[in-house]
């Protein structure tokens, strides 16, 4: 298998990295190994590189990929785990954090990754295949308030209500098991110039309830302000707006040396800045690499320093 991924916002987010050679670096979401070999490329040997992925496949290629790469040491965790993967290294600090978050596109492309609807495959979109429901466990079980709510709430689609009763209807004839199942039901009833958005918005609904992905991204976020070295940097890549807010929160409130009311005499609240804010506004992709790269049109690039 041949690298079935191009990075995005490659030089930007390493240019914003790396700030020593000999530094100890942590990528949490390794998929294909862009950004970590790009991150090799630019260490030195005193330097250390240790990447992350809970997606079993991502992990065993680059395995293989880095093979006898003795700076990479690769963990197959969630990555809001990397507090214990500190102590399991016996590390103290990283002098920088990547993540580049979502999917990757050998996990959308590919459907036996089960993430596609434009293929039909079994309904899964778990990237950890260790994890115990599924999207039709989700699917086939949940009530439709419930499945509704998932649906607005991850998705941002108006229609959620309406695609809630039609699947419940559905479900109570036949197993709801495949992508195709739920796609034919989604483009039923949507016109068609608002099939591809809406699919796109359930399926990535789904997703991000099946992998817990928004509460994980603020347990790592948070962790990895504790782990960074002052000065060491914490860049992270977002491809959709409730996750570059929360990345966007975090930072604000990392950023802030006082959160008492604004009509507090004096400050009792114990507040210490931790961050230091670097993109005041999202770095976004060149035209150049939106033409080469369609995957990179909606991601932005956040960074912020360890104070
Ligand atoms: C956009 S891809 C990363 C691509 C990578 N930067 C490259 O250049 O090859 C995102 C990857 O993050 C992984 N991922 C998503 N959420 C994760 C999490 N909470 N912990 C660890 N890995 C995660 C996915 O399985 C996927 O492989």
């Amino acid at each position: 298998m041949k690298d079935q991924h191009v990075p995005v916002l490659l030089s930007e987010s390493l240019d914003y990295l790396i700030t020593e050679k000999a530094g100890y670096y942590f990528d949490g979401t390794l998929g294909f190994g862009g950004h970590s070999g790009e991150i090799l490329n630019r260490i030195d040997n005193n330097g250390l590189l240790i990447s992350t992925d809970v997606d079993k496949t991502a992990f065993n290629y680059c395995k293989k990929k880095f093979g006898s790469e003795g700076r990479i040491k690769l963990y197959n965790f969630n990555f809001s785990l990397i507090d214990v993967i500190v102590k399991l290294e016996s590390i103290k600090f990283f002098n920088g954090v990547i993540a580049d978050l979502g999917v990757s596109s050998y996990q959308l492309d590919n459907s036996s990754a089960g993430f596609s609807y434009s293929t039909d495959a079994p309904l899964d979109l778990r990237m950890d295949k260790n994890l115990k429901v599924n999207a039709s466990d989700i699917v086939n079980t949940l009530e439709e308030r419930k499945l509704a709510n998932i649906i607005y709430k991850y998705g941002e689609e108006k229609n959620s209500r309406k695609i809630a009763k039609q699947i419940v209807e559905a479900r109570k004839n036949k197993e709801i098991k495949s992508t195709g199942t739920l796609k034919e039901l989604i483009t039923e009833i949507t016109p068609p110039r608002y099939q591809t958005k809406t699919l796109s918005r359930v399926f990535q609904a789904l997703r991000i309830h099946v992998n817990n992905e928004l509460e994980f991204l603020k347990q790592f976020l948070k962790n990895s302000i504790e782990v960074l070295k002052s000065g060491g940097r914490l860049v992270v890549i977002s491809y959709h707006s409730l996750e570059d807010r929360i990345v966007k929160e975090i930072f604000k409130y990392g950023a802030l040396s006082c959160v008492c009311p604004p009509d507090a005499p004096v400050c009792t609240c114990d507040k210490v800045q931790q961050l230091k804010i670097l993109t005041k506004k999202p770095v976004l992709p060149l035209d150049e690499e939106i033409k080469k790269n369609k995957r990179a049109r909606s991601a932005k690039l956040r960074v912020a320093e360890r104070v």
